[in-house]
C-alpha cells in the first residue's frame, strides 16, 4: 500500500533537485562558452556593408616581418623597447595609453598578423575585432550603426568606417577639446540678414 506523503515528498524533491542541477550545468555550459569567443571574433558585414579601407601603413614598418622573422626570438617581457618602436613604447611608460602591452593586440609569433585572447590571427585590417573583445558595447553599437559612421546610401550600399579611422590603437584617448568662449549673440536690428556664406558675420555685436 501507498502512503502518499512520506514517500512521495522525497521523490517530488530529488526530482526537483535533479532538474534544477541539469538547469544550472545548463547555465554554467551557456556561460562558459559566451566567455570564450566575443561576437566581433566571428563578426561579418551585411551584404550592404562594405569596410573603408584603413589608410596605407607606413613601407618602413610593414611588413613587420621584415625584422620579426622566423629566426626573431620574441622578448615577451613587457618592458621599455629602446631600439625600436621607442615611440609607441614611450605612451605605455608615461601612462599616456590606457591599453595593456603590446602582445595583447600583436602576436609574438607572427608579428604581421594581430591576435585575439583565444590565439586567433587577426589581419591589421580587421583590427576591430580585437577591439571588440574588450569593448564589446561599442562593438555592438557600432555593428548595428549607431557608434561610428556609415557613408553611403540609406536603402543601398553603406560604406563603414572602422574603429582605426577614429580613435588610435596605441593612444585611445581623444585630446581635451580646449573650451572656447561661446558665440556671440546676434543683436536683433543691427544689420540686416547675411547673403550666403555670410551667416555669423552680419549681426554680430562688434567688440
Ligand atoms: C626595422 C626592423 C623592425 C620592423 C620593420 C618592425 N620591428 Fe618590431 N621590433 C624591432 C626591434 C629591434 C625590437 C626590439 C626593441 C627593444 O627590445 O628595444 C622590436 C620589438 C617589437 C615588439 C616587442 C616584442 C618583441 O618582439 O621584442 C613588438 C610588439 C613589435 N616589435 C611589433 C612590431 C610590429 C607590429 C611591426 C610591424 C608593424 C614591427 N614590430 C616592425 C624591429 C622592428
Ligand atoms: C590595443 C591593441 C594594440 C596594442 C596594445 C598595441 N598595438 Fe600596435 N597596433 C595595433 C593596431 C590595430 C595597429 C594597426 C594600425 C593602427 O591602428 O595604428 C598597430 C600598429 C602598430 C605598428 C605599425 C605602425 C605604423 O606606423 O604602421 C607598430 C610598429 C606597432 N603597432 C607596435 C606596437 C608596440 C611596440 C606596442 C607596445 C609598446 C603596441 N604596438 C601595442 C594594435 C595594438
Ligand atoms: C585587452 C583589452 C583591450 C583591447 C583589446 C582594446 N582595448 Fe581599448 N581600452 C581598454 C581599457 C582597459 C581601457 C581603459 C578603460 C576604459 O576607459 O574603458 C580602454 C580604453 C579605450 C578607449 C577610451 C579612451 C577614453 O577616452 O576613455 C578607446 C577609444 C579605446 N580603448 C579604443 C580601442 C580600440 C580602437 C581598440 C582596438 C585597436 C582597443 N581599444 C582595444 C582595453 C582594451
Ligand atoms: C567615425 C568615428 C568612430 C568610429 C568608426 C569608432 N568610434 Fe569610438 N568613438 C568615437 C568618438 C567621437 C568617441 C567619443 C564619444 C564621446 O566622447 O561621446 C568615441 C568613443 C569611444 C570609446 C570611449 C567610450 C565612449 O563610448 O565614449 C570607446 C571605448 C570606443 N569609442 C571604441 C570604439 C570601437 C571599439 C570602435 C570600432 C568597433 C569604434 N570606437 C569606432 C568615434 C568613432
Amino acid at each position: 500500500m501507498r502512503t502518499p506523503d512520506h514517500k512521495h515528498k522525497p521523490r517530488l524533491a530529488s526530482g526537483a533537485m535533479f532538474s534544477l542541477l541539469l538547469g544550472s550545468a545548463a547555465l554554467v555550459l551557456l556561460y562558459a562558452s559566451a566567455s570564450f569567443s566575443s561576437p566581433s571574433a566571428s563578426y561579418t558585414f551585411p551584404t550592404n556593408e562594405v569596410p573603408l579601407a584603413l589608410p596605407a601603413p607606413s613601407k618602413d614598418l610593414h611588413p613587420c616581418s621584415q625584422c620579426h622573422d622566423a629566426s626573431w626570438k620574441t622578448n615577451t617581457k613587457e618592458r621599455p623597447l629602446k631600439d625600436m618602436h621607442d615611440d609607441i613604447s614611450a605612451l605605455y611608460e608615461s601612462k599616456a595609453t590606457l591599453h595593456p602591452w603590446c602582445l595583447t593586440c600583436h602576436d609574438a609569433a607572427n608579428r604581421d598578423m594581430l591576435r585575439l585572447s583565444d590565439g586567433g590571427l587577426v589581419p591589421f585590417s580587421e583590427a576591430f575585432r580585437v577591439c571588440g573583445q574588450c569593448h564589446g558595447e561599442q562593438f555592438k553599437r557600432w555593428a548595428n550603426g549607431l557608434h561610428g559612421k556609415h557613408t553611403g546610401s540609406w536603402n543601398g550600399q553603406k560604406i563603414v568606417h572602422l574603429c582605426g579611422h577614429c580613435h588610435s590603437a596605441h593612444l585611445p584617448k581623444f585630446k581635451a577639446i580646449k573650451p572656447l568662449p561661446p558665440p556671440d549673440r546676434p543683436v536683433a536690428g543691427e544689420e540686416k540678414a547675411s547673403a550666403p556664406g555670410e551667416q555669423g558675420k552680419a549681426g554680430h555685436k562688434e567688440k
